[in-house]
């Protein structure tokens, strides 16, 4: 079953079609691993998908409605985007009650998702004092709170250290055998190959190769396999 999809979705700036005639679907239960190069289109896709940008045409859905339309979004989807944020005087906690009370959830919840990323420590700190890392960690934690069966993630790794990058990659798959769905984007290839089920391949807002991770890599690595797909002789 599809929990995402995309539908011939295309998003122009001015006359650049940053994503352009995108048709894909995430399967429910598996993480799919969003790829391209910088610039490839895949935070404006991932955008259009929580309503963040609209599409110039086609669209971008979640269970079948589009994301306003969602009536308890953060039960249903957590995001992960890569914009930045938390630069600010509060702290961790203080930044995850906000979210929290937006939604009706409970303060427990708050220091439950804290300790699933692993801040408990630092969440008595100002989150403008955070590496970046931090950062990503809270950012999860935040889309954690609402323990939605869908993530969005743009780049969560982004500033992980090792430990946090291979604690990720768990992480995820244990979200993902208990049945949520995940789309994904990264860079880092190597390690996303261990990490997801299927791919989704993009370049100039074009999909280039989608499917099971075996069947587009076809015995290659992941990463010969992208830079075949996005470098063609
Ligand atoms: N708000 C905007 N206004 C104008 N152009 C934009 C805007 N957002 C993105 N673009 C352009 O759309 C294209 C796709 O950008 P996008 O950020 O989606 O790529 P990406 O695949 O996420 O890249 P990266 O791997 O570097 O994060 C780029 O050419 C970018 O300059
Ligand atoms: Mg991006």
């Amino acid at each position: 079953m599809a929990v995402i999809e995309f539908r011939a979705l295309t998003k122009k700036f001015g006359q650049n079609a940053a994503v352009n005639n995108l048709t894909a679907e995430v399967e429910q239960g598996r993480i799919t691993g969003f790829f391209g190069p910088n610039g490839a289109g895949k935070s404006t896709a991932l955008r259009c998908v929580l309503g963040l940008a609209s599409p110039t045409s086609g669209e971008a859905l979640i269970d079948g409605v589009h994301y306003r339309e969602i009536k308890d979004p953060l039960r249903k989807v957590g995001a992960v985007l890569d914009s930045g944020g938390f630069n600010h005087g509060m702290t961790g906690r203080t930044s995850l009650k906000i979210v929290a009370a937006t939604a009706g959830i409970k303060d427990a919840r708050i220091e439950e998702v804290l300790d699933l990323v692993e801040l408990t420590q630092a969440a008595d700190r100002r989150t403008k004092g955070y590496s970046l890392g931090m950062k990503q960690r809270l950012s999860l934690a935040v889309a954690l709170l609402g323990d939605p069966e869908i993530f969005v993630l743009d780049e969560p790794s982004n500033g992980l250290d090792p430990i946090g990058i291979a604690w990720l990659r768990g992480f995820l798959r244990k979200l993902a055998d208990e049945g949520r769905s995940i789309l994904v984007s990264s860079h880092q290839l190597a390690e996303m190959q261990h990490t997801v089920d299927d791919v989704m391949i993009i370049n100039y807002g074009k999909l280039i190769a989608e499917g099971p991770i075996a069947d587009v890599a076809k015995g290659r690595s992941l990463e010969e396999a992208f830079l075949q797909l996005v470098m063609p002789k």
